[in-house]
């Protein structure tokens, strides 16, 4: 790998386990809850959120690609920040974290998304990350007038859409593209991306096919473990990204998700959990989301509903870590060691928890050897 894109995969330092944020661009961010201090998602807490987490010497952070609300009390991430856009104002106003957008390929064409993404990548001095999403939301596609296609063919686009995107990215003749998906014709751009690399690519498929479409595409895989209840489990799905990567010729980077309660005392972030998540949770919400995936008491049981619409509340679906610091920084270490690069966290309000994380979980982790202090 050139020494340039190791730089950029590791997020230009030597933080053997990456930690950003994930979600702030939406309102409520990853908690369904009503609690009357959730998430804003508006631009100034967005940006006192990015200056925040430069200062301590977080590595990224992770937008949510979402055009529609999921309705409920609070219309959850009713209110979103489109995250080319988004991602490119926090790059300008900050200059050493990574600030990835997460754009739908289906309904963005190739030819402005590279562009788009070498725009960006240019005012971040290459710091500009990419996730692909190839779609799942059929009211959101609803939107844009754009029929889902089905599963293999979504990702079928999206390889040829990706193609499409690095061409433009390497190469300085004009060239012409026919595939079954998208045509198009002398097609070139300039400049290239920053630096002469490529953004970081990541994706977060968890079918058989989004895997295989990201390891063959990307550098760093998301998934969730959604069906692995123990570490061992997350283990082995960490495992079987990496040898489909290596029977490529290639090597991902793993990283997963998770929903951080953090307070003094065991006590306090149980019940600060409890009642965010539990008591004052948003259930219609949740229960929109998870039939728009079909997931039904009738479809998969009663009991098992009952523990899908719990792990959705709480962060849709992330990992939980919630106790005091002692307790955090031993389970974010516990899950780093089953393999993973890093984690995307979540938090009910973003800038009112993470200055606690930050002064109490982050030293410990440096202590572990899993963090470097603050550059
Ligand atoms: C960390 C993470 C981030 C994701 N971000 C988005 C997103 O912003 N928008 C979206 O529509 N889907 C998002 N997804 C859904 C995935 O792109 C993917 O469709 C889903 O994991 C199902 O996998 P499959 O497409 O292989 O079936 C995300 C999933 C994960 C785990």
């Amino acid at each position: 790998m050139n020494e340039l894109l190791t730089e950029r995969r590791a997020m230009y330092n030597r933080n053997a386990f990456k930690i950003g944020l994930f979600g702030s661009n939406c309102s409520s961010g990853r908690a369904i809850t009503k609690v009357p201090e959730r998430w804003s998602g508006n631009w100034p807490d967005n940006l006192a959120l990015a200056l925040m987490a430069e200062k301590r010497g977080l590595d990224f952070m992770l937008p949510i690609g979402r055009w529609k609300g999921y309705g409920g009390d609070t219309n959850y991430q009713g209110e979103t920040y489109e995250t080319v856009t988004w991602a490119t104002g926090l790059l300008a106003a900050t200059e050493r974290i990574t600030v990835f957008a997460t754009v739908h390929a289906p309904l963005l064409h190739p030819v402005f998304a590279a562009k788009q993404f070498v725009t960006a990548d240019h005012i971040g001095e290459g710091r500009f990350g990419l996730n692909i999403v190839c779609g799942w939301n059929e009211g959101e596609f609803k939107m844009f007038g754009a029929n889902q296609r089905d599963h293999e063919g979504r990702y079928g686009y999206g390889q040829e859409w990706i193609d499409i995107v690095r061409r433009i990215w390497e190469r300085d003749e004009p060239f012409d593209f026919s595939g079954e998906y998208l045509s198009v014709g002398e097609v070139q751009g300039g400049p290239k991306p920053y630096g002469g690399t490529q953004p970081l690519i990541m994706n977060a498929g968890a079918s058989p096919t989004g895997q295989a479409f990201a390891v063959k595409n990307c550098d760093a895989l998301f998934c969730t473990p959604v069906g692995a209840d123990t570490v061992d489990q997350l283990a082995d799905g960490i495992q079987h990204a990496k040898d489909l990567a290596i029977r490529q010729g290639r090597e991902i980077d793993v990283y997963s998700v998770g929903v951080v309660t953090c307070l003094p005392t065991m006590a306090e972030a149980e019940e600060y959990h409890r009642h965010c998540i539990i008591d004052d949770a948003d259930w219609a919400a949740v229960d929109s989301i998870l039939a728009m995936k079909n997931i039904s008491p009738e479809t998969i049981g009663a009991a098992e509903f009952e523990r899908r619409r719990h792990h959705q509340a709480h962060g849709m679906g992330g990992i939980p870590i919630v106790g005091d610091p002692d307790h955090v920084a031993a389970e974010i270490a516990r899950i780093a060691g089953a393999g993973l690069r890093g984690i995307g966290v979540s938090f009910v309000n973003y800038l009112k928890e993470l200055p606690y994380f930050c002064d109490e979980v982050l030293p410990r982790l440096e202590r572990m050897g899993l963090r470097e202090g603050r550059p």
